[in-house]
């Protein structure tokens, strides 16, 4: 048994990821990162305001670094945020940390009306400000193809508890023989 690869979790908003990525990382034993978390703390201000203040561009740029410091940071988990893999250097990030670290990306996955339901209580979220119903079922289809480019393993969480959640990415672990 060596020592078990980073984990990163990736899907929309209300997937679970940071939920999930803390039982995950205390399950474990080993340090999480997330990344509106790190971007929030370098940038000084919340996500919310640096998108009112500066805009989306300004916050994809700070996302973009933050990707970058999580993945070089030595956590054993990563939440990355939903929109991370709307760029193409981002994907080319997650690749090569898949297939020269031996990272492991796990896309978690719900239907559009469980998302909704999910996320009605963040407050970081401000693309869901207006019909967050219709954003997220827009952002569900343009987005799916880039979470499944890269992704090693998609979980279905519809249904599912937070300990069932972390069994399945644990059983994902488990089926590359770690
Ligand atoms: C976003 C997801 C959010 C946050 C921002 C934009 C997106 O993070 O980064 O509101 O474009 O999907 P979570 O996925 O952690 O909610």
């Amino acid at each position: 048994m060596g020592t078990s690869p980073t984990i990163v979790l990736v899907g929309l908003m209300g997937s679970g990821k940071s939920t999930v990525a803390e039982r995950l990382a205390s399950t474990l034993g080993v340090a999480l990162a997330d990344t509106d978390e790190i971007v929030e703390s370098k940038v000084g201000k919340t996500v919310r305001r640096i998108f009112e203040e500066d805009g989306e561009a300004a916050f994809r740029a700070a996302e973009t670094e933050a990707l970058g410091a999580a993945l070089a940071s030595g956590a054993g988990v990563i939440a990355a945020a939903g929109g991370v893999v709307l760029s193409e250097t981002n994907r080319a990030m997650l690749n090569r940390a898949r297939h020269e670290s031996g990272a492991v990306v796990v896309w978690l996955r719900a239907d559009p009306g469980t998302l909704v339901r999910r996320t009605r209580r963040g407050v970081h979220r401000p693309l869901l400000d207006g019909a967050p119903d219709e954003a997220i079922t827009t952002m569900a289809r343009e987005r799916a193809p880039l979470y499944a480019e890269v992704s090693d393993a998609s979980i279905d969480t519809d249904g599912l508890t937070v300990d069932d959640v972390v069994g399945s990415v644990l059983s994902v672990l488990d089926g590359r023989g770690e």
